[in-house]
């Protein structure tokens, strides 16, 4: 155990939460960052701090002090997520903490397709500008997600075409995120954090059908089809760009690139798709159509 003070944001979240557990299982000191005390995850000797939102600068500011590292989960998919996450970024900065381990997406760039990866792409510019020591850990999807994306007559539905997707489990990144919180020379690096394997969603359909032993198959839509089948929800705009050039970005590549960097930061292969079904069942229990023929 170490002496000094990490904190996590997002703690009451299923990757801060993960975070947060491995660092109390080494007894780590950490102080978890949530905007609901009483969600916040029950773990010997650590410190909770309430704070409104990342938009409340002052409050994060005191809430993260005396902290040596932050690890800052992103917000929520919103209209002004950017703009909460650089007053975040203002807070941790003022606070005077020593390094800040941001939770970020592969290839962020400005023009990336998948519109909400942009807003990692402009933190990451509003992180290095700060000057702050960082590191950057990107995310392509979660193999947790995979599975919630079958609809309940077992069709994925979207514009993803041929593209692959080196999907990583949450497990995964909260263990290489606790390798980076703890461990030397991870300044000033980015880290993509995938799995071990790159599949299309036809591919991905056919592995939940065999484990699964249901019926699952990938639609790839048209762009047109994915907008209109997404009108119904009556989302803002935003989202609904969101939502469609989730597919979209993956059959332009940006989350295809397999990387070894999990198993740099934790010693061990990632986590794949088929083990992620077998060992989760109920990941798929809301698809209720009829069994995959042999
Ligand atoms: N790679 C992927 O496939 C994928 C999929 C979905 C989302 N994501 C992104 O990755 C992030 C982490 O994933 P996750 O699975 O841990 O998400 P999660 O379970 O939804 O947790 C998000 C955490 O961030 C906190 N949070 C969200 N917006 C905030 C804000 N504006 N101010 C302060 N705290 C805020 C939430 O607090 P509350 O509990 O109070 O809401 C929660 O603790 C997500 O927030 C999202 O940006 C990635």
């Amino acid at each position: 155990m170490r002496d000094s003070l990490i904190a996590i944001t997002g703690a009451t979240g299923n990757v801060g939460s993960r975070v947060a557990k491995l660092l109390a299982a080494r007894g780590e000191r950490q102080r978890l960052i949530v905007r609901d005390a009483d969600r916040a995850p029950q773990l010997e000797g650590a410190e909770v701090s309430v704070v409104s939102g990342y938009a409340a600068t002052d409050e994060l500011r005191r809430a993260v002090q005396g902290a040596e590292t932050v690890f800052l989960i992103p917000a929520h998919e919103s209209a002004t997520r950017v703009a909460e996450h650089a007053s975040a970024v203002d807070a941790i900065v003022a606070a005077g903490v020593h390094r800040l381990v941001y939770l970020s997406w592969v290839n962020a760039s400005p023009d990336l397709v998948f519109t909400f990866g942009r807003h990692h792409f402009a933190t990451e510019q509003h992180i290095r500008a700060s000057g702050i020591p960082f590191t950057f850990l990107r995310m392509p999807f979660y193999v947790d997600v995979i599975p919630s994306l079958v609809g309940a007559d077992g069709i994925i539905s979207g514009p993803a075409g041929d593209g692959r997707v080196a999907a990583v489990l949450r497990d995964d990144i909260a263990e290489s995120a606790v390798a980076t919180l703890l461990g030397e020379g991870h300044v000033g690096k980015t880290y993509n954090l995938t799995g071990s394997e790159a599949f299309t969603f036809t591919e991905a359909a056919k592995v939940m059908s065999r484990v699964s032993g249901k019926s699952i198959r990938f639609h790839n839509e048209t762009m047109d089809e994915a907008y209109a089948s997404r009108a119904k929800y009556g989302a803002p705009d935003w989202e609904v760009d969101g939502w469609v050039t989730t597919y979209a970005g993956v059959a332009a590549n940006e989350l295809s690139r397999v990387s070894d960097d999990v198993r740099i930061l934790t010693g061990r292969e990632p986590g794949s798709l088929t083990r992620y079904v077998e060992t989760n069942p109920d990941s798929l229990a809301h698809v209720v159509s009829s069994p995959a023929p042999e």
